[in-house]
């Protein structure tokens, strides 16, 4: 039976300038292209669990829109990479999210995200979604949603016998009632700081592993995986711990690099990979991300992943 991932989470849609620096607080900037771009960190990971499935792995989305059209292009924009949106309802007391995002030559970004109908997605709305986790291996989450439902949907996706994954993005500090319910925890350098309570810094690998071992502590989470961005990842768990170097590439733009990560990620242990080359495949997927402007628009073909680890090998 063809594995399925599963995806509570956000639907944004993005606005997009390109920026030569990053303005400071006070500071106005000129910037050049404008573009309006499907985004959201949920839709983000549901579409890459699609691009990167392929037909091997389905996908799905629960979420929540305004009536706008807004709505319509995000959720076309998820059909179109093969995911199944029927449980991606619009309500009316919110507009559809939107996120406002600042991109400067190095390829880094600045976020700010209006939630919207995002944020309409109640606790309670998660009874009717048993059928979306019940015959998912994988069910994956973020921050964009009210923790409450955040909670509530990890819940219900373990109880059905799905392995969770939480993206601690946008950072915050987390319930242990909530970490309870993750089986692999997924921060990036800044995300595994907050979660910490330490000022936030770049990692050796050495501190990375450390990091990991702290967060499995604190946490309580049998799998911690450190998103390092150029320098790969790290995954520990109890049996075993893994450091997948990342591929150099020239970014033009880092958004969703994460949300692309941990869909590969997903994909590929769905499929049956082993940590090492499901490490492998997710951080090759990122790294193409970006390399391409945009969330969605960025996130690669599978057909390109498999290309691209072919090239690095010969
Ligand atoms: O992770 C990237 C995403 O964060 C963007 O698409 C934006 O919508 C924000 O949610």
């Amino acid at each position: 039976m063809t594995p399925v991932v599963a995806v509570l989470g956000s639907l944004n849609m993005d606005f997009v300038v390109s920026v030569e620096t990053l303005p400071s607080p006070g500071q106005t900037v000129l910037g050049s292209r404008f573009q309006m771009l499907p985004g959201g960190k949920g839709a983000n990971q549901a579409c890459a669990c699609g691009r990167l499935g392929a037909g091997k792995v389905r996908a799905r989305i629960a979420g929540r829109v305004g009536y706008d059209l807004f709505a319509d292009h995000l959720k076309a924009s998820l059909s179109a990479a093969g995911v199944d949106v029927s449980a991606v309802h619009a309500t009316r007391s919110h507009p559809t999210g939107v996120a406002l995002i600042w991109v400067d030559r190095q390829g880094q970004n600045s976020i700010v995200v209006a939630s919207g109908a995002n944020h309409a997605f109640a606790a309670t709305d998660v009874n009717g979604l048993r059928a979306t986790f019940s015959d998912a291996s994988y069910a994956l989450f973020q921050l964009e949603t009210p923790l409450e439902t955040v909670e509530a949907g990890l819940a219900l996706a373990r109880s059905e016998g799905a392995r969770t994954m939480l993206d601690p993005a946008p950072a915050a500090p987390l319930p242990r009632h909530l970490l309870q319910f993750v089986d692999i925890l997924t921060p990036n350098e800044s995300e595994a700081s907050v979660l910490l309570g330490r000022p936030a810094a770049r990692l050796t690998i050495a501190e990375a592993r450390q990091a990991a071992a702290a967060l499995r502590e604190q946490t309580g989470v049998a799998t911690v995986v450190m998103k390092l961005g150029e320098q790969g990842c790290f995954w520990l768990d109890a049996d075993r711990e893994v450091y997948a170097p990342g591929f150099p590439v020239k970014a033009v733009d880092t958004t969703a690099a994460g949300d692309t990560f941990n869909a590969g990620l997903a994909v590929a242990l769905a499929e049956g990979l082993d940590a090492a080359p499901a490490l492998r495949f997710a951080n090759a997927a990122a790294a193409l991300s970006v390399t391409q402007p945009g969330a969605q628009a960025s996130i690669p073909p599978r057909a390109g992943v498999e290309r691209f680890l072919l090239e690095q090998q010969g």
